[in-house]
Parts: structure tokens; sequence; C-alpha cells
């Protein structure tokens, strides 16, 4: 304590808001959206139903749920001369830039209002055009053309169709990847405070638009140590693939306090215990391979360094467990989706949660413009020292 200000870094033990959306147990495991366990979600929901649970705060009625579907289905095309900000961009853009850069220009084709409409029809525009955005800057990446939406299929469905198909042949997608996908991004849809969430309360709390906060939100979430995990769990697992499987050599380097590298997809700040999504996202990997009938050495590497990191002393006094991120790579690789998207897809999972936390900000009389102080270190005062003065 320094008079009236508690030092607290990385705000681990401060609550910057009251929320009624997700509630986490760190403890016990726990994860309920508006009150619903997420294994129970993941059961019998959608990641629609899911998207309008979270932004709406009910499980919507078949009425509700059908203009809801409706709207996104009717909302999901950009304008057209947005195709020409793809065109500025490199291939080697990463998707996670191109992505936060788009929707920030959303805001030029959609500005914000003071009218609950427009505000809430801006919130439809953006769920439902993200999946068509991301697709495009897919297909820009690697040359192919645009595929665009078709309202006949569903949200998921229609994104991997604009993600693989081709003009030149009809394509099918495969309905066993349009349920993982469905899973995976209910899995993917809010977390509480986390850094991404944290930066779309905090950018909104100026006042700044939807489109500008959830930007940033798309920025804060492609950092390695949040969402960038699941791409970069993906590559370490090539890493020890490569190293002939050697996964005890790099289990030795994530104990070694000087060595940086951390065992990627582990550790949360919140769960010390297993991320209760890590435990479904395992299921659902072995469920595919078998469906499948496919082999993955990643897999076999990922779950030997699983098993060995939780028999391991520092692993166990620290209370580190897979995350989200330690097995979603493997199911977005069994799919066919390319590494540099992983992080693309935990931003549409999240979508619906950064949309519902934004509202709540906006909607609660109580917030204020985040504005934390800090512990000062720096030099006392000093007099200024004329150029000639200083050698
Ligand atoms: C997500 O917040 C959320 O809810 C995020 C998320 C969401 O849905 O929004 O759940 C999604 O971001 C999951 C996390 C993905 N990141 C990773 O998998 C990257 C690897 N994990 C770590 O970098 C780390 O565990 C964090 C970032 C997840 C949490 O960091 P904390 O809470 O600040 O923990 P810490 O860095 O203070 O670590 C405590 C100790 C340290 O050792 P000591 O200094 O006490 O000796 O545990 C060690 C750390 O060195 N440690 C690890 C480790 N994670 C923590 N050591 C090796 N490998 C790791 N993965």
């Amino acid at each position: 304590q320094t008079g009236y200000i508690t030092y607290d870094p990385g705000l681990a033990n401060t609550g910057s808001c009251q929320s009624s959306i997700t509630f986490i147990n760190g403890e016990a495991g726990v994860l309920r959206y508006r009150g619903y366990a997420i294994e129970d979600l993941v059961a019998h929901s959608s990641f629609v139903e899911v998207s309008y649970l979270l932004i709406y705060g009910e499980l919507p009625t078949r009425a509700q749920l059908e203009q809801f579907q409706d709207r996104l289905t009717h909302h999901s095309l950009l304008h057209e001369d947005m195709k020409k900000f793809f065109e500025g961009y490199p291939p080697s853009a990463h998707p996670m830039s191109v992505l936060s850069a788009m929707v920030a220009s959303l805001s030029t084709y959609y500005p914000d209002s003071t009218d609950p409409e427009i505000t809430e029809l801006n919130m439809i525009r953006l769920l439902a055009k993200l999946k068509t955005i991301a697709a495009f800057s897919y297909k820009k990446s690697i040359g192919q053309p645009y595929i665009y939406p078709r309202n006949d299929l569903s949200y998921t469905a229609d994104f991997l169709h604009m993600m693989f198909a081709v003009p030149s042949e009809p394509y099918e997608v495969p309905p066993l990847f349009e349920k993982v996908l469905d899973v995976l991004l209910i899995l993917h849809a809010d977390h509480e405070q986390n850094c991404s969430t944290s930066t779309v309360r905090m950018v909104g709390s100026s006042g700044a638009d939807l489109f500008a906060a959830i930007s940033a939100g798309i920025s804060a979430l492609s950092g390695p140590l949040h969402g960038g995990a699941n791409q970069a769990v993906i590559q370490m697992l090539e890493a020890i693939h490569q190293d002939g499987g050697n996964y005890q050599k790099y289990l030795a380097k994530a104990k070694d306090p000087n060595d940086p590298f951390r065992l990627m997809g582990f550790g949360h700040r919140v769960y010390k215990n297993f991320d209760p999504r890590a435990r479904l996202i395992k299921k659902l990997v072995d469920q595919v391979f078998n469906e499948m009938g496919v082999h993955d050495p990643l897999l076999e590497i990922a779950k030997k360094l699983e098993e060995a990191a939780l028999q391991d002393e520092y692993f166990i006094e620290r209370k580190l467990y897979p995350n989200i991120d330690f097995y979603s790579g493997i199911l977005y690789r069994a799919m066919g989706i390319p590494t540099n998207m992983y992080t693309v897809l935990f931003a549409m999972g999240r979508l619906p949660g950064w949309i519902a936390q934004w509202k709540e900000m906006r909607e609660d009389p109580h917030t204020r413009i985040y504005r934390p102080r800090q512990i000062y270190q720096g030099a006392t005062h000093r007099p200024y020292r004329p150029l000639d003065e200083r050698e």
C-alpha cells in the first residue's frame, strides 16, 4: 500500500468492473455464461444461440433465435469498397493485424450513434461480418478469389465454405468440421475480464465506438501469452517433433529460470485447476481423430508433454495446467485451418463476449473512464541543464 494507491501488477487482484455475463471459479475449474455451465452449452447449444445468450442475457425463444440468425445472415456482406483495403496488404501480413484494421474501418461505414437501435444493429453487423473479413483475409493471403457468404448455410458452415470453397467447383462443408468448429467457437465465446476483454472495456470507457474497442481487443488477443498461444503451441509441438520428439528437453527449458521459454498452452492467471475448456477440447480431439481415422504426431507429443508436466513438481507447485490453447490448435490442424488463422478463430469465438462486455460497460451508469495510477520510481525534481553543460 502506498497512500491510497494499491500496487497490483497485471491487475491480478483488482475487480475492474461489476458484470453479470461470465462466472469463473478458478480453484474449482468452473465456467458459466449467464449462469449456464459451459458443459451444458457445448452439449446442447450452438454458437449463434450462445452469442444471443451472452449479448441479451437469456436463452432465445425459437422466434428470437430465428430472427437473430436471419439478421446475422442478411448482414454478412462487406461493403464492396472494403475489398480495396485487402489489396493494400502483402500476402505476408498476419491475419490478426488485417482483422484489427478492417474492424476499425467499419466505423467509416457504420458510424456510432446514441440511437440504441443503431447501436444494436452495429453489434449485429460486426458479428455477421467478422467471419467474412476473416475468410477474405485468408483468401487474399493465398491469392485465391474471395468466396461470398451464402444465406443457406449456418454461421459456422458459411465461414468454412468461405475459407475452403473455390469458384471452379462445388464445395461441401464436412458436417464433422461444422460441428467441431461450432463447439470451439462456443468454448472461446467469453471469459470475464481477460486481457483482451479488459482492453475492449478500457477503450470503450473513453466513449470510443464499438468497432474501435473491438479492434483494440483483437490487437490485445494477438499476443503469444494470450490468444496467440494457440498458434505458439503448434509451433512448439512442431519444434519438438523436428527435434526427434524430445519433449523432456522442452519441459526442462520451461522450468529453467534462465530460459525465457514457456510451455505454451500451460498455466492460467485464474484457473489453478484444469481449464474446463481444455478438458472439453481434449475429449473432442479424441472423438474427431477416431471419427476421421487419422493420426497426428503432434497430438502424441502433446499428450506426453501434458502427462509429464502434470507429474512434475515445478508445474504442480505452481498449479500449472493445460489451458484452452493447448489442444485447440490440434483440432484446427485436423480441419485444415492454417496456423496463422488460429488466433483469428479465437477472435471469432470471443467476439460475442467482447460485444456483450462492451454493451454492459456502455449501459452501466457507474462506468467511468479507465484511468489507473502508478507507483512513481523516476527521478526527483531536478533543474534544467543547458546543452553546452552536458558532456
Ligand atoms: C488465454 O485470462 C484469460 O482468461 C485468458 C484466456 C481467455 O479465455 O481469455 O483463458 C485465454 O490467454 C490462455 C493463456 C494462454 N497463454 C499461454 O498458454 C502462454 C503460457 N502461459 C503463461 O505465459 C502464463 O501461464 C499466463 C500468461 C497464462 C499466466 O501468467 P501469470 O498469471 O502472470 O503467471 P506468471 O507468469 O506469474 O507465472 C507464475 C509462475 C512463474 O514462475 P515463478 O516466477 O513463480 O518461478 O509460473 C511460471 C512462471 O515462470 N509459469 C510457467 C508457465 N506459466 C507460468 N512456466 C513455464 N511454462 C508456463 N506456461
